[in-house]
């Protein structure tokens, strides 16, 4: 298969037209580029895991083209601390866990008896589903396991001859993914850390994380996920990095810095003005860039606390393999 890259206009048509044709194609949306499909589709749905080489058990989510639809997926669209949510951060990076309806393919959701659901903020996204005019499964477009796209060229590394097209947006403006949390009994359960923070979560219901040993709900929960094919070492503080001492070529994801340790062979800094946003921004792609460098191992510094910290940490947690 020929995989097309296009952006504007012509790409906003060709999209909407191969998912109303049952195909799937990549998206950018304001956290990681997503693969989408029509989400009540059980085929398109298939080919989606099929692309992604991705495991049936882990679910997807299914991003809505409008308010209305959450009535139509969910059992939850009259639940009052939903709606709240739902007005302080849609369209945006929160993805919400929630009672589901008969109409969801088993498929999207693993035969879960809940679906995820969010509305993406990126204008394209947006355009693409207001002409499709159908909800759309979209995981991250990377294969299974591996660091989530931030840009269109990532996309293509991962998925060239497996898909149509890649809508071409630039760079992702936040660059991890969108925050999970499950709603349940008034209770907020955060399944994955991301770009809206446990802080301000706490606002609007009791912020819960799920009990260790739990079971797995999904692989976002996995301790080996979004991994480079490098070994990463996460050091346990900002400027350890002096005191390393390995083997092989190291590579140093530096937090904010201005000059390579010796030791290094190469070095990608996260955030020169130490702004968690921007190295959120950043994080993937410079994870991709070290990657490419044949290095033995790649040395990560640890983000400081608070705000988007913990989502980076989480993502930089499980590049290392829970190590
Ligand atoms: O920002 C994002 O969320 C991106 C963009 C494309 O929207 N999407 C994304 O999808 O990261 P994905 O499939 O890579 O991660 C979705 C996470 C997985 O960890 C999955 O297990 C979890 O959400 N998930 C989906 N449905 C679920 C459900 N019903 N219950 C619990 N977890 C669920
Ligand atoms: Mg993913």
């Amino acid at each position: 298969m020929n995989t097309q890259l296009l952006d504007g206009a012509a790409g906003i048509e060709q999209a909407a037209a191969l998912l109303a044709a049952g195909q799937v194609v990549a998206l950018p949306t304001e956290t990681v580029y997503g693969l989408a499909g029509h989400a009540l589709n059980a085929e398109a749905a298939a080919r989606i895991f099929e692309a992604k080489e991705r495991p049936f058990f882990d679910p997807l989510i299914v991003h809505l083209p409008s308010l209305d639809w959450l009535g139509r997926l969910t059992l939850a669209a009259d639940d009052v601390l939903v709606r709240r949510l739902i007005e302080a951060f849609w369209p945006g990076p929160l993805t919400l866990v929630l009672p589901r309806r008969a109409v969801v393919p088993d498929i999207v959701t693993s035969g879960l008896a809940t679906v995820a659901v969010r509305i993406s903020a990126h204008p394209l996204f947006r355009a693409v589903l207001g002409r499709f005019g159908q909800p759309v499964a979209a995981p991250s477009a990377n294969r299974f396991g591996r660091i989530s796209p931030t840009a269109a060229e990532h996309v293509f590394e991962e998925l060239n001859g497996r898909i149509p097209l890649i809508l071409d947006g630039g760079p992702c403006a936040v660059g991890v993914e969108s925050t999970v949390v499950a709603v349940r009994e008034g209770a907020l359960e955060i399944l994955r850390a991301g770009p809206v923070t446990a802080e301000e979560l706490g606002a609007y219901g009791e912020v819960v994380f799920p009990r260790a040993g739990s079971g797995i709900e999904g692989p976002g929960q996995m301790q080996s996920h979004y991994a480079p094919g490098t070994s990463l070492r996460l050091l346990s503080r900002i400027g350890e990095s002096d005191s390393w001492q390995g083997e092989g070529r190291a590579g140093l994801l530096a937090w904010s810095r201005a000059e390579r340790p010796a030791q290094f062979a190469a070095m990608e800094v996260l955030t020169p003005r130490g702004d968690s946003r921007e190295a959120a921004a950043r994080l993937f792609a410079a994870m991709r860039r070290l990657d490419g460098l044949g290095l033995d191992v790649i040395v990560a510094e640890p983000p400081p606390g608070g705000g988007l910290g913990a989502a980076i940490g989480d993502r930089l947690r499980k590049a290392a393999g829970g190590r």
